[in-house]
């Protein structure tokens, strides 16, 4: 069914289904419940008759603020992007915990190793002389714990990040991230003991866990709502061109004599860490901050200014009334368990969980394996952190440009199922070469196929869970809750990073070729989670965000109609329609 016309006052659609159309009396707050409007309490009936009835409904765009896409927003945007630099060059820099002999990282440079960790490096001297079991060998506790001290300390300090955000504002949490990550930069290159390595990259993770839950946040606040996707993804683009630099960065440092290449490395982590924390003294706060912290003047001049406007009463109202809405919720952490929140909670937990156990990390990290079967060599790293990393991030731009046309539930799905073909193709083909005992001589139109499908693969992910496992959490939450949720998807990612990582190499060393089985399994269960649980929230201003949770088949029931405050004259489209497509008006970027 095509997405029928918006008309003021008019009816909605002209489809086989029936379309109920609200216009709800503006926000209320709660204590002013009892003058709720006819208009709003018919609305609430239809909508209850639609839910009574059982049918599948889906509620589509709210309102349609006026305003264009602003050099201003625009510039603003891709400043605090640059965030998603600190953290990509960070995994691309270091490499993997636990696998040293598969990455690119500086843990894989033999004077690195020499210096910081000498047992490690003779133990990889034998492993390389024993090529039939090398995965299985290699471990070191000192070693794991230098590359995932930064997940565990961006998982702690993403909930101190939570209090910085919501109080001082998002720009000061960009600005704290930024200028840790910088120290923790600093220490690493010059480190001269293990101690000062880890302590920096203690550093690094504190960096990364305030940029990781301040940006996405940020950007969600900043764009015009039919835009949001676009915008934040610029993200999780900044994000893979940081691990496509310092790949390559990698290649070119590891290849300096006189072992001091890493030293380089490191220090560069400077340059990211430096944009964020310069372009963050610069960035203006997000409107619904300032409304927040009480510059409700400076908020509404904001505002003008992004959306290149002065038309801008009927959004700014509803900010303010959601941030009155939000005063009325003293402790975030507390409120973030009732009923009404489940469906947000659900989601910042299952959202980045998902996203890590796409097997991402262990796929790109395990590539220069197969690259070295392809004959490259030594020069197979750089192969394949050429080829994944600009599949990486070509495939993104995939998702800019259509995310807030298609939606962000058909990339998941159709992402989700692209990995899963991937994932299958990848380990029967190496299933059936290696077989269990992992020694095998492998033809080169056999691994070039290999390599294709793990591209696909990386393609897949790149358009679907990478950018919307970033998006999707920073766009679900209410005002009230939105810097602690954005905290707990944060923690969870980090600590499924660190999970995964830690769990790769005994993985890889006893079920070989079915680790790869192990991921599609995953991706058929985070497929068909995304095809029951996850509603449309494109076009969706992030304050009428509880409409669509509240319209949905399973989640309405833990919302009630009370908890459900929205937006003057909102034209809330509900589609009755059994396929429950939303039935919105969309205005892409390039209409404006
Ligand atoms: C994930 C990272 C991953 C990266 C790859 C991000 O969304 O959080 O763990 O390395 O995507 O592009």
């Amino acid at each position: 069914m095509s997405a029928p016309r918006r008309k003021r006052g008019g009816e909605v659609g002209s489809g086989p289904h029936p379309v109920y159309k609200c216009s709800p009396a503006p926000r209320l707050l709660p204590h002013f419940r009892s003058s709720t409007s006819e208009r709003a309490r018919a609305c609430q009936e239809s909508w209850a008759v639609a839910m009574a009835g059982g049918a599948v409904v889906n509620a589509g765009a709210g309102k349609d603020y006026p305003g264009k896409l602003t050099m201003f927003v625009l510039f603003a945007c891709i400043v605090a992007a640059t965030g998603g630099l600190i953290f990509g060059y960070d995994v691309g820099i270091s490499g993997t915990p636990s696998i040293p002999l598969l990455n690119r990282g500086v843990t894989s440079m033999n004077p690195f190793l020499m210096k910081f960790f000498p047992s490690v490096y003779r133990k990889k001297q034998e492993a390389e002389l024993n090529q039939s079991s090398q995965y299985c060998k290699f471990n070191s506790q000192l070693l794991t714990l230098f590359t995932s001290s930064l997940y565990l300390a961006a998982f702690v300090a993403s909930f101190f990040a939570a209090t910085v955000t919501r109080v001082a504002g998002r720009k000061w949490s960009m600005f704290g991230g930024g200028i840790t990550f910088l120290v923790g930069a600093a220490l690493n290159s010059t480190a001269k003991d293990v101690a000062m390595l880890i302590v920096g990259r203690v550093l690094l993770g504190i960096g990364v866990g305030f940029n990781n839950q301040s940006v996405p946040l940020y950007l969600s606040e900043m764009a015009p709502a039919r835009l949001r996707g676009m915008l934040n993804i610029g993200f999780q683009l900044m994000l893979t061109i940081g691990i496509l630099g310092a790949n390559l960065i990698n290649y070119g440092t590891s290849k300096i004599h006189g072992g001091w290449g890493w030293r380089v490395s490191l220090a560069l982590a400077a340059v990211p860490a430096s944009t964020i924390t310069v372009g963050a003294l610069f960035l203006p706060d997000t409107p619904n901050s300032l409304i927040t912290r009480g510059h409700t003047d400076a908020a509404k001049r904001m505002l003008k200014r992004l959306r290149g406007t002065d038309d801008v009463d009927e959004e700014y109202n509803d900010m303010v009334a959601a941030s009155e809405e939000s005063k009325l919720v003293a402790h975030p952490w507390r409120n973030i368990l009732q009923p009404r929140y489940r469906p947000q909670l659900v989601m910042a937990i299952a959202i980045p969980m998902f996203l890590q156990f796409t097997g991402i990390n262990v796929i790109m990290f395990y590539a220069p394996v197969l690259f070295k079967t392809l004959g490259f060599g030594d020069g197979a790293s750089l192969m394949s952190a050429v080829i994944t990393g600009l599949v990486n991030v070509f495939a993104t731009f995939v998702s800019i440009v259509t995310v807030d046309r298609l939606g962000r539930r058909k990339l998941l799905l159709q992402g989700g199922a692209q990995m899963f073909a991937c994932q299958i193709v990848v380990g029967g083909l190496i299933g059936a070469k290696f077989g269990f005992t992992g020694v095998a001589e492998i033809p080169k139109a056999y691994a070039v196929v290999v390599v294709l499908f793990v591209c696909a693969y990386v393609a897949g992910f790149a358009w679907s869970w990478g950018p919307l496992g970033w998006l999707v959490p920073s766009e679900i939450f209410p005002l009230e809750i939105r810097s602690a949720g954005q905290s707990i998807n944060v923690s969870v990612n980090m600590l499924c990073t660190f999970v995964i990582a830690q769990a790769s190499l005994p993985m890889l060393c006893r079920f070989k070729f079915v680790m790869f089985f192990f991921f599609g399994a995953w991706l058929v269960a985070m497929t068909i989670f995304v095809a029951l649980f996850l509603p449309e929230t494109k076009n969706v201003p992030m304050e009428q965000i509880v409409l669509v949770w509240k319209s949905h088949w399973y989640w309405r029931r833990f919302i009630r109609d009370e908890d459900v405050h929205v937006g003057a004259d909102l034209e809330m489209h509900l589609d009755v329609a059994a396929h429950g497509v939303a039935t919105h008006p969309t205005r892409s970027f390039f209409e404006f």
